[in-house]
């Protein structure tokens, strides 16, 4: 049974069909591109410090070919044999400081809302993680990971293509919750946090990563017309006062956070996988430390969280 008896079904719907009964003019190129992906015997997989998987073949400009028609990737990096898909974001790099903070996810059961292509759902295996259930409403990313576990192969993370709020999750509890980068998204940012409480075991931990306001801005930087950073839909970027208002209404209790960190273009930017618009266009050409809509520039910060009974 994948994580509970209710994720087993939700999730099983997706094992053959990845995108289910979605409709997207894009589904029938993708499927087109799983077809083509070879099939391969023995493979080498790192999990650990980075997602790679060697095997032999002498296929790789094709596989290279197929990879580049799931464009744009937007998280990695992964290394498929030499095939090296540089995605924009160094995810590795936000991994790093969410490792810094030493939490133990041997044996988990884990959700991660807004996975993206599953990059950190793998990095969590490598961390011995028990299973992985992604929820990623974006089929783009669906197809990613669907093609980069053509290879890798494990059946301990599982992805639905469903926003957390349709999803039906209401029986599970799982023991570690992420949600990363989608809290200033949320037009109502505590019902989102409200609704992982509700998912989480009595001694669960939620791991919370956010962009944070500095302070001027009170509880939270509202960005008119929701564009911040080039972003759209960008609703409250709360300051730490802003969350730790939040955490305690919401009788969370802070376990850990790390220090804030500025996104630079190493760890954003466009490159031969996402050849479009990326951090560079987000800041003022005369002033880097300014969005372009007159805003500081992101700062961003993990919280670990635990629930007061
Ligand atoms: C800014 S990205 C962050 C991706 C990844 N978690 C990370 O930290 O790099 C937000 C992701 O959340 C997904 N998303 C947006 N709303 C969602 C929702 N209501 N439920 C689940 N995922 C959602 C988006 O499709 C997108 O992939």
């Amino acid at each position: 049974m994948f994580i509970s008896e209710e994720v087993e079904l939700l999730s099983r719907q997706y094992t053959t069909l990845p995108f289910g009964n979605k409709k997207d003019k894009r589904i029938e190129s993708w499927l087109n591109v799983f077809n083509d992906l070879p099939e391969i015997k023995e493979a080498k997989i790192h999990l650990t410090d980075e997602v790679t998987v060697d095997f032999r073949s002498d296929q790789d400009n094709e596989i290279e070919e197929l990879f580049l028609q799931l464009m744009p990737w937007r998280k990695g990096p992964f290394r498929i044999n030499d095939i090296f898909i540089d995605s924009e974001w160094d995810s590795a790099r936000k991994w790093k400081r969410f490792q810094e903070l030493s939490l133990d996810l041997s044996g988990k059961s884990i959700l991660d809302v807004g996975s993206g292509n599953g990059y950190y759902a793998f990095r969590m295996l490598g961390m011995g993680a028990n299973q992985v259930l992604c929820l990623e409403p974006n089929l783009m990313h669906v197809s990613q990971f669907t093609a980069v576990n053509h290879f890798i192969g494990t059946e301990n993370i599982r992805m639905v293509p469903e926003r957390l709020e349709d999803a039906g999750l209401k029986d599970t509890r799982f023991d570690l919750i992420f949600s990363m980068g989608l809290l200033y998204h949320q037009r109502n940012p505590k019902e989102h946090l409200l609704k992982l409480i509700g998912l989480l075991k009595n001694e669960g931990k939620l791991i919370l990563e956010t962009i944070i306001a500095t302070e001027e801005y009170g509880l939270a930087l509202v960005p008119e017309d929701g564009r911040y950073a080039s972003m759209p839909n960008v609703h409250y970027v709360h300051t730490h006062r802003g969350c730790s208002s939040i955490f305690e209404e919401l009788n969370l209790k802070l376990i850990a956070e790390t220090d804030l960190v500025a996104t630079n273009l190493t760890e954003q930017r466009k490159t031969k996988w996402m050849p479009f618009k990326s951090f560079e266009s987000a800041l003022k050409e005369e002033d880097k430390s300014v969005t372009v809509e007159g805003y500081p520039a992101p700062q961003r910060k993990f919280y670990i969280l635990q629930k007061t009974h």
